[in-house]
């Protein structure tokens, strides 16, 4: 891929294969901007759960997967997808986003909205304005998106298709990892069942579920460093197809 094009590099995967952090750093080293789909998935959920559109769940909600027994209107909450705006923008530690004006940027990682995402990203009318959205942003070339569906349904004509995976328990082992670097303490069993919920929840939804795209190329990032999956990818992406 040459450097004088505005390219576009779709990166989906499941959770915890590291997609935020590869997708930034392979942004980074082309010089193009990095979007971060599940934040505006995460960002439309916090609304919800702070207007009570969502019910709060029990405290131990984990990073994934259904909250049983509580009840919640999906047509509100599409109404709400429709009257928000969303803002992405490049900060030191990751993705800033907005909603409304306001910042949720940490909000939007709590266990809480990790345990409802999912149900929120499996509406199709969300999924529709979302995607849509994600469309514009990309429309001038010069990003790298992840997501779930960014291959399959939002760029399917990207330059170039990544599906980042790893092994259940390395994904476990990682989210872990940064929920108690935000504080929250699970256990690796708790983890690992969210993660396995959740992959059968974004894998199995009737529109845009999480599929390897048939021109994607895959990468296994199972006892990889980061470095070494963004330098396999960037290399990639320089090669000429
Ligand atoms: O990548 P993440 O953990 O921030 O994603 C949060 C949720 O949003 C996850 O359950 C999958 C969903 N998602 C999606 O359905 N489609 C996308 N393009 C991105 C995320």
């Amino acid at each position: 891929m040459g450097e004088h094009k505005k390219w576009t590099v779709a990166i989906d995967g499941p959770a915890g294969a590291g997609k935020s952090t590869v997708a930034r750093k392979v942004a980074e080293r082309l010089g193009l901007l990095y979007i971060d789909t599940g934040a505006m998935y995460r960002a439309l959920t916090w609304k919800a759960l702070r207007r009570g559109i969502l019910p709060a769940a029990a405290a131990t909600a984990g990073s994934g997967g259904a909250v049983p027994g509580l009840a919640w209107n999906t047509q509100a909450l599409v109404k709400m997808a429709r009257e928000s705006s969303i803002r992405l923008a490049p900060g030191p530690q990751g993705v800033r986003v907005w909603v409304d004006g306001e910042e949720c940027t940490e909000e939007i990682r709590s266990p809480q909205v990790s345990a409802w995402v999912s149900q929120v990203a499996a509406v199709p009318e969300v999924r529709r304005l979302l995607v849509r959205q994600q469309q514009a942003m990309a429309r001038g070339g010069g990003v790298v998106m992840d997501g779930r569906d960014i291959g399959t349904v939002v760029l399917p004509h990207a330059d170039r298709k990544f599906y980042l995976t790893a092994t259940v328990e390395e994904r476990a082992r990682r989210r872990q990892a940064d929920l108690a670097a935000q504080g929250h303490e699970v256990s690796r069993a708790e983890v690992e069942q969210w993660i396995r919920q959740r992959d059968q929840q974004d894998s199995q939804r009737q529109e845009g579920p999480l599929a390897l795209a048939a021109d994607a190329i895959l990468v296994d990032s199972t006892g990889k460093t980061v470095e070494e999956v963004v330098d396999s990818i960037v290399r990639q992406c320089r090669e000429e197809v």
